[in-house]
């Protein structure tokens, strides 16, 4: 057996399977793309399921990938267990419609035994029950004794997800030797102990399972193999399990320079650092792949694996936040394959930070509460769902993690009831997911847009002369059309349907004598646009027609698709290149652009990145567009989303050496076109997600003139110029103060007047004098003032006042120094203000209070008087 590092393994493989033909691709992302049925790519074949169904063409009809894959149904085992683990990777051949189990059978034996140069007695295989052609394989073919063939069910050789392609397969096990057996006469593959682990599964893909669980055959018949690549290295590196093979082990050293521990001297402590190992990965990859801590789906996966390693290691003794720097480790390590960890490095370390750091804080306080919580627990030995939401909710707890913490101690929690407050709560919270944009599908009509070849020309033209070929009148294909909407099918159309965040094109279809109105166009998931509208004038009829976009909208919408790659360029120069497109929204009127990036831009970034785009624009770039393979469009060094991208030709769209973007969009053909730029808004959507709304070219002009409105109107107000609004403005205001000042004075001094007028409201208490006064239109300063006044010409006194300014109402007390141990200004203010609905305080002697109430302020004068007797 040879002896090679993970990566090393990893290169083999795919170096082998292109020696026969197959075309390397990379990994794709771990998130599905235009898959609602997965959270997480978990399965070397789940991103191409489109291939294997025939939906699109591959880029080739033998593929081979090494994928990153993340499970998460056994995250308790993991650390508890030798082979458990949420990320792994899966290496893969396919072939879509090629070759199949013979070529599979013995392709995989090949590279087993000559190039990994295990042992052909170390190798078993299995076969779904009634497969004698496998069978067969295995015994004729490749002289596997019968005895070594293992005919297994549903369970073992059947293989699918939820939905999509699936079919038997045959799982090939390597004996690692009595030692590891359970001795038992009949132990062989299936068996539960761990002397026969499986290594790899081929599996012969004939159905395509659909969401009701029918298995609908596929037109040809596939394969699709997957060899878990830690499975494999453990077997090569003859390692007792995943924890021991090369790449981990250094992982693990890492984890024991930061927390002192060494690995292997305490078994629970092992626990938590493999725990620590295999979340660590699985963090870095989602994170690496643009998902984010949230509490929804694939963000919530990502915050409980890092709240769980973090908590993992305060159990190994490690005081501060430590993963983001472990995660070094690992970029290093895994970037000979996964180049982009290296480009993403800053933006990983600082989400695992923020949020291992969020988590650390609300840590202490919700374990004390958790404690409390397990104090008063029953007997039934039950967490209610309610205080476990409370922990959710206000400690950012994540239920497994409340689970984990009370199993260790013998307790359950009510997850009934749990869920129900959450579900709650996401109701509350729920927004339009952020669903991509794949196109129009009715199930309904489906079969109405089958075997239609619709050509879109409207990249090149607005206008062009074509043929009704179906005209389809709620939901039933029509031969005519009098009135009423329905939907447009063309072999040729100018008409852009709605996709990658740009919206449909609108226009005309002229007959010869009917006018057709469109007033949107949509684009099926097989690609067909459909121009969906109104009759405007005769009777609609297929055959000959002239199809017509409205030029000026499509106009506008080409600025607003063209700057987004600006902006997105442009904000990568300014913020750094963790800056990617989150999603985007292109109109006629305006484009808003999502993209990661942690917190809210400065105004002076946000002008600088205004800046750059109008002098792209300036500049005038030309804007070319390359019609290649992606392939060929990567190498070109294209930014965007490649994975959705294999098999079609793809559109790269160039402007001048600035920008370079995989796109579907249309386009200006010059920068120069765009006019003009002007962010309006800036503001965040989700954790680690920003937004900006955008306008150009005519929107610019208008916005232009709004202001230019405004101006005109405040120099009439001002009875000034332009020129000098500014000056005038600051006349304006001091004139203003100075008045305020004057009127003050005025109002100071009209009091002090009143003083005398004032002393007459006072009376006697035990030993000294008291006034309790309402004032009107005075404010508090000069109330002050005036209390300050008057307890100069009175001594020894209590004074509480009131008074109404501009609206608001407001107390004060005011108690003389000597008098402060029996009466509390402080205390007698807030009790005042209280009885009107407000609150205050202050010192002693000399406390103030804002009142809600107006209409209370005679009764909470009369608190005062009852307070200071
Ligand atoms: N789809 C199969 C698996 O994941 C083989 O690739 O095991």
């Amino acid at each position: 057996m040879k002896n090679l590092g993970l990566h090393e393994i990893r290169r083999e493989y795919l170096k082998f399977f292109e020696s026969k033909g197959h075309l390397i691709l990379k990994s794709f992302s771990l998130i599905p793309k235009n898959d609602k049925s997965l959270l997480l790519i978990g399965a070397g074949m789940a991103p191409m399921k489109k291939y294997f169904t025939g939906e699109l063409t591959p880029p080739r009809r033998r593929v081979t990938t090494c994928q990153k894959c993340i499970r998460t149904g056994d995250i308790e085992n993991v650390g508890h267990t030798d082979r458990h683990a949420t990320f792994f990777e899966m290496l893969g051949n396919f072939s879509f419609g090629d070759y199949f189990k013979h070529e599979a059978i013995n392709w995989a034996w090949e590279f087993l035994t000559e190039h990994l140069d295990i042992k052909p007695e170390q190798l078993w295989a299995t076969v779904y029950l009634n497969d004698d052609e496998a069978f067969n394989i295995w015994k004729n073919e490749i002289g596997l004794p019968e005895d070594r063939i293992v005919r297994l069910g549903k369970d073992d050789n059947f293989w699918e997800l939820e939905v999509g392609p699936s079919g038997p397969c045959s799982e090939i096990y390597v004996d690692r030797g009595e030692k590891y057996g359970c001795g038992k006469a009949d132990c062989k593959p299936g068996c539960d102990c761990d002397r026969y682990i499986e290594v790899w599964n081929l599996v012969f893909t004939q159905f395509d399972k659909d969401e009701k669980g029918n298995y609908n055959p596929l037109k040809h018949p596939n394969i699709d193999t997957g060899m878990g690549l830690e499975r494999i290295a453990t077997v090569l590196q003859g390692t007792n399990n995943i924890f021991e093979i090369d790449a981990i082990q250094d992982i693990i050293k890492e984890i024991e320079k930061i927390s002192g521990y060494k690995y292997g001297s305490d078994k629970n402590k092992d626990i938590s650092v493999r725990v620590i190992t295999d979340h660590i990965r699985a963090m870095t990859f989602m994170i690496s792949d643009t998902i984010r801590p949230s509490n929804e789906g694939r963000g919530y996966v990502l915050r409980r694996l890092i709240r769980r390693a973090a908590r993992h290691g305060i159990i190994l003794g490690i005081k501060k936040s430590f993963l983001a720097d472990l995660c070094d480790q690992i970029i290093d390590s895994w970037s000979v394959e996964y180049e982009e960890l290296k480009e993403n490095r800053e933006s990983i370390k600082e989400v695992i930070r923020n949020e291992e750091e969020k988590f650390l804080e609300t840590l202490d306080q919700g374990m004390n509460i958790l404690d409390t919580y397990v104090k008063n627990i029953g007997k039934e030995k039950t967490l209610s769902g309610q205080d476990a939401f409370k922990l959710y909710d206000t400690y950012g707890f994540p239920i497994d993690l409340t689970k984990e913490i009370l199993a260790e101690r013998g307790l359950k929690v009510d997850e009934e009831g749990f869920e129900e407050l959450m579900e709650m709560q996401r109701q509350r919270a729920r927004q339009a997911r952020d669903m991509d944009n794949i196109g129009w599908t009715n199930k309904e009509d489906e079969h109405l847009y089958e075997n239609i070849e619709s050509q879109f020309v409207g990249y090149e033209s607005e206008k062009t002369q074509s043929q009704i070929i179906k005209i389809i009148k709620d939901n039933e294909e029509v031969e005519e059309l009098s009135q009423g909407k329905a939907v447009i099918l063309l072999d040729k159309t100018p008409f852009y349907g709605e996709s990658g965040g740009q919206i449909g094109d609108t226009g005309l279809i002229k007959g010869k004598d009917f006018i057709f109105k469109v007033l949107d166009t949509k684009k099926t998931s097989k690609g067909i646009h459909i121009q969906i509208g109104e009759v405007e004038s005769g009777i609609v009829k297929k055959g000959p027609v002239e199809a017509l976009v409205d030029p000026q909208r499509r106009r506008n919408i080409r600025r607003n698709h063209s700057v987004t790659h600006l902006v997105h360029r442009a904000l990568r120069e300014v913020l750094g290149d963790h800056v990617h497109q989150a999603g985007s929204l292109v109109t006629d009127s305006y484009m808003r652009f999502d993209f990661t990036h942690f917190e809210a831009i400065s105004a002076q970034d946000l002008k600088k990145v205004e800046e750059i785009v109008n002098q792209k624009i300036f500049q005038g770039l030309e804007v070319e567009t390359i019609v290649t393979s992606p392939e060929e469009a990567y190498k070109l060094g294209a930014v965007g989303l490649f994975e959705e991208k294999y098999g079609d030709i793809v559109r790269v769209v160039k402007m001048g050496d600035f920008s370079m973007e995989l796109c579907g969009g249309t386009h200006v053909r010059n920068t120069a076109d765009i006019s003009m730029f002007k962010i309006l808004s800036e503001g965040g959507v989700s954790s680690g997600v920003r937004r900006i709304e955008c306008i150009t070219g005519p929107k610019v002009y208008e916005y232009l003139n709004e202001n230019l409105k405004t101006e005109e109107e405040i120099c009439s107000l001002l009875k000034t110029n332009k020129s000098d609004i500014i000056s005038k403005i600051k006349t304006n205001s001091n004139e203003l103060k100075a008045l305020k000042k004057e009127l003050e004075d005025y109002k100071l001094q009209s009091a002090k007047n009143n003083v005398s007028e004032i002393l007459k409201a006072s009376y006697e208490i035990e030993g000294a004098k008291a006034i309790v006064y309402k004032f009107e239109g005075i404010d508090v300063n000069t109330l002050r003032n005036i209390a300050d006044e008057v307890k100069d010409k009175l001594g020894q006194c209590v004074l509480v006042f009131s008074t109404v300014n501009e609206g608001k109402l407001n107390f004060i007390a005011s108690v003389s120094k000597s008098l402060t141990n029996k009466y509390n200004a402080g205390n007698i203010v807030r009790e005042v203000a209280k009885v009107t609905g407000g609150s205050g305080g202050g010192r002693p002697d000399m406390a103030t209070a804002g009142g809600k109430d107006i209409t209370k302020v005679d009764q909470a004068l009369d608190k005062a008087k009852e307070m200071i007797k």
